[in-house]
């Protein structure tokens, strides 16, 4: 390991100063040994063996179990020349082992510390089996349902990612690298990935700077800046014409010189390569020439760095310094996460890490919170535990594979508790629980619908379990409709016909224009893929042991021909109206199904004593609003309160209604509590015409809501 006898080098001396120990490493290094760090592979191969062997490789992904991450890092520290420690990266996107609800879900709980938490105990499995790294969180804005990838994010609004981003890489991260039990996230894709053209992956993006600035980089710029991720993923989309991952106005313009990133950029996955597809390189070598210089740091699984930069430095098309810059940075993570002084996983820590009880009791309790009524008409939920007999009813009823999402991880679908055995260890021992799948979850075949009926038949209630396979959504999973998919819409159909009351739970990764069930069926509970405990949390839910109190962080369509629909939306010369000459469709409502921040309690929340007072005007300013909210239902329950702010008139037309603020609170029966808003000056302002951050004088409206339709109570104020 680098070591002559006598002293170790200064790079080897952890009382030295990271800066110090990187220029003394940076020194000792040969050029093919710097761009070996700037390079990341898949697995652990014989091919990758051997390049790790000569110091060419910075990083691996997807080498999972403390074994193999142990038997790579041996080689990397003991067998070449500087034995610089490999970086292991995984997609531990919402668990490692232990799986929470995906992100959809965890935004649906609109609690920042649920998120954090779920986030510490991804990064405290994943560290103890040697991974040091996570792809994550994804903090893409996504409006158009009909992208997969919008289950890996925190929905529609920035202000809401914003508060998710912030509480992911504080989950992941810790207060410092150096704590065993934390892992570096990588807020991603960066940047206006969920912006892609019809909602098809890797599609086109063409946005306004003033949107890029008030939209899609203000989660990333609270996940770096405030937050302080150590590290982000360039994405795959083309960006106003130039390619993420060569775009040097977004990568070092933005980024670097505009927020001070300190850290390391990675390409996503061979987005370097792919360079030469967009059209803007004609080779590798133009293509990682591109990449290098706009501010891509390493090259995930491209092998371009690899084959190219070395001859680049060579002819001067790339400067050394440019090199030595990424390689800092690479560098000086691999120090902050002191891989050098612990480079092995603890067997002992390892063992005992996964699936504690503590463990699973959170992602039991993050299932409960990410539960989102959508109806409950006669308040037929909550059931009594002692009903006599229910069917449960779906392709999805029994499925162990859907809640674990998309991008599973370490997750093991026999860990999980899916609603069938949800429903069974929960209802009374008297309780009749019948089972009918009644079809697959895509297909065509009704065979068993008349079974299904039957069942639902000799039930006293059908709980019926819809939706979509984990993989229709997550990466490379588009669909051009958001109906149920299959014949499973007619499956609800057919059980509702029996008489028997309906319960429709949700199990997704996107919103469904589910239009007939929300007219037709008394109950429905979205419950996303809510991870190996949502088995419980969805039978907490129906049988009343958990009062429901999550909201929407995303609009549901009527029909996929609405999108986008968004609730930020701008007002138009001619808002939509029963009036003909005015912004609607002549098919369907302009209205969404159910809007952003929906969420129904079994108990119900009144709201009274707005106050509102400027304390403060100037960049300092300060704006707070109060009021007071009481249960005055028989049960306990949670509600967010919702803050929406509109800026009335504008030298730019400004959203009908922005998110500035929410609070998830629990009361009591009967109890009333003050909630607290203080809005900052930043709260108020918009890029004007000349693209500067301004808050212009005039009147604001604040607007509090249970939803942002179902606003309680509105006032304005003067600035
Ligand atoms: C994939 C995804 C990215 C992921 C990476 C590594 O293509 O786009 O989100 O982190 O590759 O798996």
């Amino acid at each position: 390991m680098g070591r002559s006898g006598g002293r170790k080098p200064i790079y080897l001396r952890p009382t030295q100063p990271i800066e110090k120990r990187v220029d003394d490493l940076l020194r000792r290094m040969t050029l093919e040994e710097k761009i070996g760090q700037m390079c990341q592979y898949s697995g652990f191969s014989e091919a990758h063996e051997a390049l790790v062997k000569q110091g060419r490789v910075g990083s691996l992904l997807n080498v999972t179990g403390a074994k193999n991450t142990e038997r790579a890092q041996k080689i990397a520290v003991e067998q070449s020349r500087l034995g610089i420690p490999l970086i292991f990266g995984l997609d531990v996107i919402h668990g490692y082992s232990t799986i929470f609800p995906i992100p959809l879900g965890l935004a649906s709980t609109w609690n920042p510390e649920t998120v954090r938490k779920a986030s510490s105990i991804a990064a405290a499995e994943a560290a103890s089996e040697g991974i040091h790294w996570t792809f994550a969180p994804m903090v893409d804005i996504a409006r158009d349902p009909r992208w997969g990838r919008i289950a890996e994010g925190a929905g529609e609004d920035p202000y809401l990612g914003s508060a998710m981003a912030q509480a992911a890489v504080e989950g992941f991260q810790g207060r410092d690298l150096a704590d065993p039990d934390t892992i570096v996230a990588c807020p991603k894709h960066y940047v206006a990935y969920g912006a892609a053209e019809g909602g098809r992956d890797y599609n086109t993006v063409d946005v306004s700077e003033r949107v890029l600035r008030e939209v899609y980089l203000p989660p990333f710029k609270v996940a770096i800046v405030k937050a302080g991720a150590g590290t982000t993923m360039s994405a795959f989309n083309e960006l106003n014409g130039v390619p993420a991952s060569a775009n040097r106005h977004s990568l070092t313009e933005i980024l670097r010189e505009e927020w001070g990133f300190k850290g390391f950029v990675v390409s996503d996955w061979n987005a370097v390569g792919e360079l030469i597809n967009h059209g803007i390189a004609g080779t590798s070598a133009e293509a990682a020439k591109e990449a290098v210089n706009a501010g891509v740091d390493m090259d995930m699984c491209g092998n371009v760095y690899q084959t190219s930069l070395a001859q680049l430095v060579r002819d001067g098309a790339v400067l050394e310094e440019k090199i030595d810059e990424s390689v800092r940075r690479i560098l000086t993570l691999k120090l902050r996460l002191r891989l050098f002084e612990r480079p092995y996983v603890d067997p002992e820590r390892a063992s005992k890490a996964l699936q504690t009880k503590e463990k699973l009791e959170a992602a039991l309790q993050a299932a409960r919170e990410s539960m989102v009524l959508l109806k409950n008409e006669g308040s037929l939920l909550p059931v009594k535990k002692d009903i006599e007999s229910v069917a449960v009813i779906g392709p999805l009823a029994d499925d162990r594979n859907a809640p674990l999402g998309s991008w599973s991880c370490r997750g093991n679908p026999e860990d999980v508790v899916t609603v069938l055995e949800g429903i069974k260890s929960r209802a009374s021992p008297r309780t009749k629980v019948l089972y009918a799948k009644g079809c697959e979850s895509e297909g065509n075949s009704k065979e068993e619908f008349e079974n299904a009926a039957e069942t639902a038949g000799e039930a006293g209630l059908a709980i019926v379990v819809v939706g979509e396979k984990a993989d229709m959504s997550g990466e490379a999973a588009c669909r051009a409709s958001l109906n149920l998919p299959g014949v499973q819409e007619e499956l609800v159909e057919t059980v509702h016909e029996t008489g028997v009351p309906v319960v429709e739970v949700l199990m997704n990764g996107r919103p469904l224009s589910i239009s007939w069930s929300a007219e037709h069926v008394p109950a429905i509970l979205e419950a996303w893929f809510s991870g190996i405990r949502g088995g419980f949390a969805i039978a907490d839910v129906i049988f009343g042991d958990c009062n429901p109190g999550g909201k929407l962080p995303i609009t549901f369509p009527r029909a996929v021909g609405q999108v986008p629909i968004y609730y930020s939306h701008k007002n138009t010369g001619r808002p939509p109206s029963p009036e003909r000459w005015t912004s609607k469709y002549l098919d369907a409502p302009w209205t969404p199904l159910f809007p952003f921040g929906h969420g129904l309690s079994y108990t119900q929340f009144e709201y009274s004593d707005l106050h509102i007072t400027l304390k403060r005007r100037g960049k300092a300013g300060k704006v707070e609003v109060s009021l007071t909210v009481e249960n005055i239902g028989g049960c306990q329950g949670d509600e967010v309160v919702q803050l929406y702010l509109r800026d009335l008139v504008a030298s730019i037309g400004r959203p009908v209604k922005e998110l500035k603020g929410f609070k998830r609170i629990t009361l009591k029966p009967g109890e009333r509590r003050t909630v607290s808003f203080a809005l900052a000056w930043q709260d108020l302002s918009f890029l004007n015409r000349e693209m500067q951050w301004v808050v212009e004088p005039g009147t604001f409206r604040v607007m509090i809501g249970s939803s942002s339709e179902d606003i309680r109570l509105s006032d304005s104020f003067e600035v």
